[in-house]
């Protein structure tokens, strides 16, 4: 079966669905692989060494029945019939899967991959948010005006910066083990009971606010939403810890859902000068009013950082982890060679989105209807 590897198109994305340490691992599940000419330039992968580890690099791959890809091409380069693994975003782009259905492809969103331990090396979610986290925290590191280490020097002793990471989940806990590392005082919260002990097991300190309710996790491991009046309690406790610390990195989120506003403006306003705050969840909606997605805001002194699509700001590593992701994804897809469709699967049928023209996964299809 010939697989064929698109260049990415959206503006801003380095990613590329594989890179040239893969190849073998492709070629070990009976692939042909055929890469689109430039398709990991921007994240330092030149032609020659695709070639060099023997992919076909062309002009064009659309003939191929299988493509793996960062996004999805546009539609109208798609076939009938081809089958399209990718991330896809959707439930936040329902109408892209509607539109892949419309060109009959039949495509697998690996932002559906369940939870499930036989399914963790295939987890791109993870993948990326263990960068984003990461790459935030020297983001938050670089724009502070304040050293994050504690330093003694013959001119004195420097305080080390007071960090705060809200939401605990993958992203924030490779943000607290990166904050801890630039040897910052770090607290961090979530509405997550359970993931105190692996706070403070990355040597920060976990924020307890009385909300007077219980754990706030599914079954599935992701957060529930809270009521209003549970917001605004929140909210006003972690006022006084945002308000202390240099630097706020925001991970929050509520799958398939705005994120949820945790510093409001006037909670902005009260931040010492100099603070920055890191919304990681800036696309989503944010978790800090006044941030702007792809921007940098500056509200008296404090500086908002609103970064898109943090991962293809670390391409090769992203690629490389994403690569390792997808590999593990067609593992599970192709048998001897050929496309296994088998609907049953756990994570096929999770990860299947459309077929035959139609949109399949009920919850895209809910979200159309919104
Ligand atoms: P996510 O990106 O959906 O959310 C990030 C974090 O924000 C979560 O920890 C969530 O609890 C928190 N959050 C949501 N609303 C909040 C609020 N109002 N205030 C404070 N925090 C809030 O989550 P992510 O990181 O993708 O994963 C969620 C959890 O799923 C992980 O922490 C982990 O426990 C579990 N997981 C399990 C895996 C497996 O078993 N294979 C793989 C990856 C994650």
């Amino acid at each position: 079966m010939h697989v064929g590897i698109p260049k990415a198109t959206r503006s801003g994305e380095t990613r590329v669905a594989t890179v040239p340490d893969s190849l073998a691992k492709l070629k070990r599940l009976e692939l042909d692989v055929h890469i689109e000419t430039g398709a990991g330039l921007a994240s330092g992968f030149d032609d020659d060494a695709f070639r060099g580890k023997g992919a076909e690099v062309q002009d064009s791959i659309t003939d191929c029945d299988l493509l793996i890809a960062v996004h999805p091409p546009a539609p109208e380069t798609l076939r009938k019939g081809q089958v399209l693994v990718s991330m896809m975003d959707p439930l936040g782009d329902p109408a892209g899967v509607q539109a892949l259905a419309d060109s009959g492809v039949t495509a697998y969103a690996l932002e559906f991959v369940p939870r499930i331990s036989r399914a963790q090396t295939m987890d791109v979610l993870s993948s990326m948010a263990n960068i984003a986290g990461y790459k935030a925290v020297l983001m938050a590191a670089a724009r502070s005006p304040k050293l994050f280490p504690l330093m003694m020097t013959a001119a004195g002793t420097v305080r080390p910066s007071k960090v705060f990471v809200l939401g605990a989940g993958v992203a924030g806990l490779q943000a607290i083990a990166t904050a801890r590392r630039l040897g910052a005082v770090v607290e961090a919260y979530d509405i997550r009971s359970d993931t105190k002990e692996q706070v403070e097991s990355l040597g920060a300190r976990f924020v307890e606010f009385d909300l007077g309710i219980g754990d706030m996790q599914d079954s599935g491991g992701y957060a529930q939403e809270l009521t209003d009046e549970q917001k605004a309690l929140q909210a006003k406790l972690m006022a006084q810890v945002i308000q202390a610390a240099d630097a706020v990195i925001t991970t929050a989120q509520v799958p398939g859902r705005r994120a949820p506003l945790l510093i409001p403006e006037d909670v902005v306003r009260g931040m010492k000068k100099g603070a920055v705050v890191v919304d990681m969840a800036a696309e989503s909606g944010g978790n800090c009013a006044l941030s702007k997605p792809g921007e940098e805001v500056d509200v008296n002194g404090v500086t908002l950082l609103g970064p898109r699509n943090i991962p293809a700001t670390l391409g090769a590593t992203s690629s490389q982890l994403y690569a390792a992701n997808l590999i593990a994804f067609l593992g599970e897809l192709l048998k001897d060679g050929q496309i296994n469709a088998d609907a049953d699967d756990e994570i096929l049928g999770a990860c299947l989105v459309c077929k035959d023209g139609q949109v399949t996964n009920e919850r895209v299809l809910e979200a159309l209807q919104r």
